[in-house]
């Protein structure tokens, strides 16, 4: 494709196009935004014909890979057959996704109410939960417990939850919702209470849960709502005694816990589901991305029967229009079954711990790598001025710019905040994958750590 032509699509981009959390005016002084023409796998080719690799497959979402055109086919196949469902219907594929979804996910968790974003799966998650008290008498139950750093979606509720805001700022929407309380997170790396291990970490942030449900008043919490690893602060894995922790206090103060699956769910961390890590069940769980590889929008927010049946007679105002699209359903399934046959969670096991040894071992070489963490390809590596101290860099070195520049350099389609390095490719990465990610990322640290007079 002919240079002029890139320029031309690129120009066209900045002038129309908003896009996620960038700046346009930014993007024309670096030549940005890169066109993306195809994708295979990993890789992903550019409007020039330049060639990268995809670290994060999308945004930790594209679990399959680039280019399966048997999604293609199925999903061709149902927009010929029947393309939505009219007002009071459903369809076939629907109907078997939610039943899939109740045969893969854990405990009793039943019944799905389908989507179209992790945001939106969220919504639906907290509306339920406010709900489903109110049907049983407790309308006083409306707060909701999350752990600071984790991210649970953009839009109007849930942005307010697990306050993990950090470059750019909530405060374009206050007042904020009310009733979101925020608790401690289970990273022992950042450990709020100085704890000497990382079981004394988890008993304290879930010990925290309880502190907060006391002090707000039990009858005032609808429920708590986490990831079990939780990306944004760079995958730290709570110790085992976190999960059981907080099931048994939600149980105590009959407050539900939501499982927020979106990033982790469909193998990203070595299992079907995160929290199959943690052997809990929650009361509800959501889950986007994996569940479709982001080949269409979809999502799903799933439930236990026992919360179900409170709705059964007495139905919540809640409806989307893109929520039960045969047609992403119909491709779901097809992923879901390339992701069985595959053994890609399996796949996201093995090469997880293998990239993760390479990451960590780059700890060696270089200083400002402060931590290395995560399970399965949902991996993290904390970058810090000081490892002694842990000290962050300040804004003024400009970390992000420096490293993201370097990447790019490398050939990696990877952004860094600044903090952490987050590094969660398709499940389909094979050794000689994870060797490239691990050798870009020790080539762009090498560069920025001379630039910070640091070797
Ligand atoms: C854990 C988690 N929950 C929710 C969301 C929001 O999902 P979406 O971007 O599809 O709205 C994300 C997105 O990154 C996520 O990682």
């Amino acid at each position: 494709m002919a240079n002029t032509h890139t320029d031309e699509i690129r120009n066209m981009a900045l002038q129309y196009q908003w896009m996620h959390n960038a700046d346009w005016t930014q993007m024309a002084e670096t030549g940005e935004p890169l066109v993306m023409v195809k994708g295979e796998g990993v890789r992903v080719t550019d409007s020039t014909g330049k060639t990268w690799l995809d670290v994060h497959g999308g945004y930790t979402c594209v679990h399959l890979g680039y280019g399966r055109t048997e999604i293609a086919d199925v999903a061709y196949d149902q927009m010929s057959k029947i393309t939505y469902f009219p007002q009071g219907t459903t369809t076939i594929p629907v109907i078997e996704l939610c039943e899939k979804i109740a045969e893969l996910t854990p405990g009793d968790l039943s019944r799905t109410f389908p989507g179209s974003g992790g945001s939106e799966a969220n919504e639906t998650a907290i509306k339920m939960a406010k709900a489903y008290h109110r049907r049983r008498g407790e309308s006083g139950r409306y707060k909701i417990i999350s752990r600071k750093g984790s991210y649970h979606g953009t839009t109007g509720g849930v942005m307010w939850l697990g306050n993990n805001a950090t470059d750019f700022s909530l405060s374009d929407f206050e007042p904020a919702a009310p009733g979101m309380i925020h608790v401690p997170h289970p990273n022992h790396y950042r450990d709020e209470y100085n704890s000497k291990t990382p079981s004394e970490t988890a008993i304290k942030c879930a010990q925290a849960i309880e502190d907060a449900i006391l002090m707000h008043g039990p009858k005032t919490v609808a429920a708590v709502i986490g990831e079990p690893v939780s990306q944004p602060i760079g995958a730290p894995v709570p110790a085992p005694e976190y999960w059981p922790m907080v099931r048994d206090i939600c149980d105590k103060y009959g407050v539900l816990l939501i499982i927020d699956e979106v990033i982790t769910g469909f193998g990203r961390t070595g299992k079907m589901f995160g929290i199959e890590h943690f052997d809990i069940h929650p009361d509800i769980m959501t889950m986007g991305k994996g569940i479709i590889s982001s080949y269409l929008p979809l999502a799903a927010t799933t439930m236990s029967e026992r919360i179900a049946e409170t709705f059964g007679s007495d139905n919540m105002w809640h409806a989307v229009t893109s929520a039960g699209n045969p047609v992403a359903a119909a491709a779901a399934l097809k992923n879901i079954e390339i992701i069985e046959n595959e053994n890609l969670v399996e796949n996201s096991k093995v090469q997880g711990e293998y990239l993760k040894n390479g990451l960590t071992e780059l700890m060696k070489k270089h200083p400002i790598v402060g931590d290395v963490r995560g399970i399965g390809l949902l991996l993290g590596m904390e970058l810090v001025a000081d490892r002694e101290s842990k000290e962050k860099f300040s804004k003024e070195v400009n970390i992000a710019g420096k490293i993201n520049k370097e990447f790019k350099n490398n050939g990696l389609i990877l952004q860094s905040d600044g903090n952490v390095i987050t590094v969660g490719p398709p499940l389909c990465v094979d050794q000689s994958d994870c060797d490239e990610i691990v050798d870009g990322i020790d080539a762009s640290l090498e560069v920025v750590e001379q630039q910070l007079g640091v070797k």
